[in-house]
């Protein structure tokens, strides 16, 4: 709490409690009325920089006042906390499994038992679709998300409350008011497949190891520690179940109505059967279009719709006799593995593929399909030769799950993995703690020159879309290009030689490579292929450093110190500009007139009365956070340090400032300002 509001009397205390009650108020329905906007409507009527102001000024308030932070606060979104290990919590209600079946007679078989077990009742069904991520449920207290928790044993799970704030689709607050002061709801988070692609993408840009499907990456992120990773990772949810004792819904139906109406998330993709044969044609129905949908299902669960007749049917220890999932076969085949070739990706990391023979599998001929490592090769213990099971889930490449030993060739030998790089020859390397074997012939090997080129010039890098993978492999073998600054130094003669431009495609390429210069700094910083160092890495470099000079002066602790950035990839950041090749290059597209520096928004610039004035900020201040402090800083001109030294010009001094940074400032003779004489600086 301020010393402003410590000092005051308690009824001032009170008013001031009140404002600031109020302030927080309107801060959240803006943001929440913002927020919903952009997540359901997918549009925005202020820039995300506005919306982080909000949101920042929200949090502010919240880290002052602590007791006006709420559960159902939207700063509780974004993250941060960090959990060593999630307290284990018990369920009101066990959480079940369900029974399955793979056929129409298993199913037909589980209509009669229902029949049986409810002679005279007349039943419907309810039939939902069976989504493929990790189980979750959800407490609410007074309409407020108080509680989340796994699965865990069925009895008792962890308690992952922070990490299922970040969802969006999560109410943190029940809309209306016709809800029960305590219920549950259950439902499943899953990573949606688009977002789990870029991921994967983002991943092999900046050379980590992909992860295996959308399913385990969903249930390995929500038991992840930081919850702020966790929110960035777009994790999704779909509900399906409200949990409770005197429920205001008699069927499933009424309650799947209600949660769609308290704002929950429910996959439109349910429908009511009135019997057995209406189920058979929901799920016929839904055995291709499931494909279509942006999220894995690997069934259909059927239900008893009647509240009642689900109590009546009770359940077995496991599941419940009144629901069922009907398992879809899993898309696989089974063929012949012909060959494993060896592709190298611009990092050098090697990657085994399996040449199949081609059959066809879930509407498309495969041939090929990923082996990941030399580790997957050993755990398949793959033979060439091997008659071999392929998969297709939610991963584009289909995969290698398993060898039928009946059909091995006899004396087949297990694959020697290779030991010298496809491309160049080069032995390969196997780091400690690596999955990958690499080839180190950075300079030398054509598949890591080309790869970093290609790299360079894609969209969300420098964008010359002018350069296709073709051009680049001609830029090469002429010996025109060989690293990625070459570009800047290629003449109309140049291009104009090369097999297939002609003068207007020259031109266009030239104009390419020229409008590349304006790319922002970020995507200068990412298109230099910094391992570890993908978009988001870059922005984050770009945002917190500023200058490229900065960064590749910047020491391990000060790199660490930037949000997210952690020991791996400061150590490739150090690594990378300590390369004398690197830094010549970076200097060769320095002299081409590449962006370096991040591009100041006009619009973000309040004035130049900072200009050229650098400040230290320490201790805990009244009126604005740290963070908004070094924002004003920056958007009136000046530039925010983090060491005290001679050449600096201010330390802001905050509350509880280290007696030792104000001795080192007044034996070096800095001036020490106050926030409020900083704010009368500023006008
Ligand atoms: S109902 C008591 N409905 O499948 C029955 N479960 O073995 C509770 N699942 O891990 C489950 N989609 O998380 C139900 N539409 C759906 C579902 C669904 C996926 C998962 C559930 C659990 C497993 C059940």
């Amino acid at each position: 709490m301020s010393s402003e509001i410590k000092n005051t009397l308690p009824q001032q205390q009170n008013v001031a409690r009140q404002d600031v009650a109020q302030q927080i108020a309107k801060l959240r329905e803006k943001i929440i009325y913002y927020d919903e906007q952009y997540y359901q409507e997918n549009a925005s009527e202020i820039s995300d920089y506005a919306f982080d102001m909000l949101l920042k000024q929200l949090n502010s308030l919240e880290d002052q006042f602590p007791e006006l932070r709420t559960p159902d606060s939207p700063t509780q979104r974004v993250g941060g906390t960090i959990t060593k290990e999630f307290p284990t919590v018990y369920h009101d209600h066990p959480m079940l499994s369900l029974g399955n079946t793979y056929s129409q007679e298993e199913l037909s078989e589980f209509d009669q038992r229902v029949a049986k077990a409810i002679p005279d009742h007349h039943y419907e069904y309810f039939c939902e679709l069976k989504f493929d991520g990790v189980a979750i449920s959800l407490l609410y207290e007074n309409g407020i998300l108080s509680r989340a928790a796994t699965r865990g044993d069925g009895v008792r799970g962890d308690d992952i409350t922070h990490n299922a704030r970040t969802i969006r689709t999560i109410p943190l607050k029940v809309k209306g008011n016709d809800f029960p002061p305590r219920f549950e709801v259950r439902g499943e988070v899953f990573m949606p497949l688009s977002a789990f692609e870029t991921l994967n993408q983002q991943r092999e840009e900046a050379g980590e190891s992909l992860l295996a499907n959308p399913r385990n990456t969903a249930s390995g992120t929500i038991k992840m520690q930081d919850s702020a990773v966790v929110a960035q990772r777009k994790l999704d949810c779909y509900v399906y179940a409200l949990v409770g004792v005197h429920l205001p819904a008699d069927t499933h139906e009424e309650a799947i109505h209600l949660l769609e109406k308290w704002g929950f998330n429910v996959s439109p993709t349910y429908r009511k059967c009135p019997d057995i044969q209406t189920v058979f044609d929901y799920v016929n129905d839904w055995e291709k279009r499931r494909l279509t949908l942006p999220l894995d299902t690997d069934g259909a669960v059927i239900k008893v719709n009647s509240h009642q007749q689900q109590r009546l049917l009770g359940n077995t220890a496991k599941s419940p006799r009144w629901a069922i999932a009907y398992k879809y076969k899993a898309m696989d085949a089974a063929t012949v593995l012909e060959d494993i070739r060896y592709q190298v990706g611009r990092t050098g990391a090697i990657t085994p593929v399996a040449c199949l023979k081609p059959v066809p599998l879930a509407g498309t001929i495969v041939k090929r399909a990923s082996l990941h490592n030399a580790n997957e090769i050993a755990r398949l213990d793959l033979r060439l030769g091997d008659t071999v099971f392929v998969e297709k889930g939610g991963e584009i490449i289909p995969k290698v799950t398993g060898v039928d030993l009946d059909k091995r060739p006899a004396h087949s030998q297990p694959v020697v993995y290779l030991d010298h790089c496809p491309a160049c020859g080069t032995k390969l390397v196997r780091k400690e703690g690596e999955a990958h074997h690499f080839c180190p012939n950075v300079e030398g090997c054509p598949p890591q020159i080309k790869g970093r080129l290609e790299h360079f010039i894609q969209r969300r890098a420098m964008d010359i879309d002018s350069i296709g993978k073709e051009t680049i492999a001609q830029l090469y073998q002429t010996g025109l290009v060989h690293n990625p600054a070459d570009i800047y130094t290629l003449s109309y003669d140049d291009i104009h030689a090369l097999e297939g431009f002609k003068d207007q495609s020259t031109k266009n390429m030239l104009a390419g490579i020229e409008a590349s210069k304006q790319a922002a700094f970020e995507n200068v910083l990412f298109a230099l292929g910094i391992r570890y160092v993908g978009r988001t890495v870059a922005e984050k470099l770009a945002m917190h450093f500023e200058h490229i000079d900065d960064l590749m002066a910047a020491s391990y602790d000060q790199l660490i110190e930037v949000p997210e950035i952690g020991e791996r990839i400061a150590r490739s950041v150090i690594q990378f500009f300590e390369n004398e090749d690197n830094r010549k290059m970076i200097a060769q597209m320095k002299e081409a007139g590449l962006q370096f520096a991040i591009k100041k928004n006009a619009s973000d610039q309040e004035s130049t009365t900072l200009n050229g004035k650098t400040f230290v900020i320490s201790g805990v201040f009244q009126q604005f956070s740290r963070d908004e402090l070094k924002a004003k800083i920056k958007s009136n001109g000046g530039q925010v340090v983090s060491a005290v030294s001679g050449k600096l010009n201010y330390l802001l001094a905050g509350d509880k400032m280290g007696p030792a940074k104000r001795q080192k400032a007044e034996s070096l003779g800095v001036t020490i300002i106050t926030e409020q004489e900083f704010l009368n600086m500023l006008g």
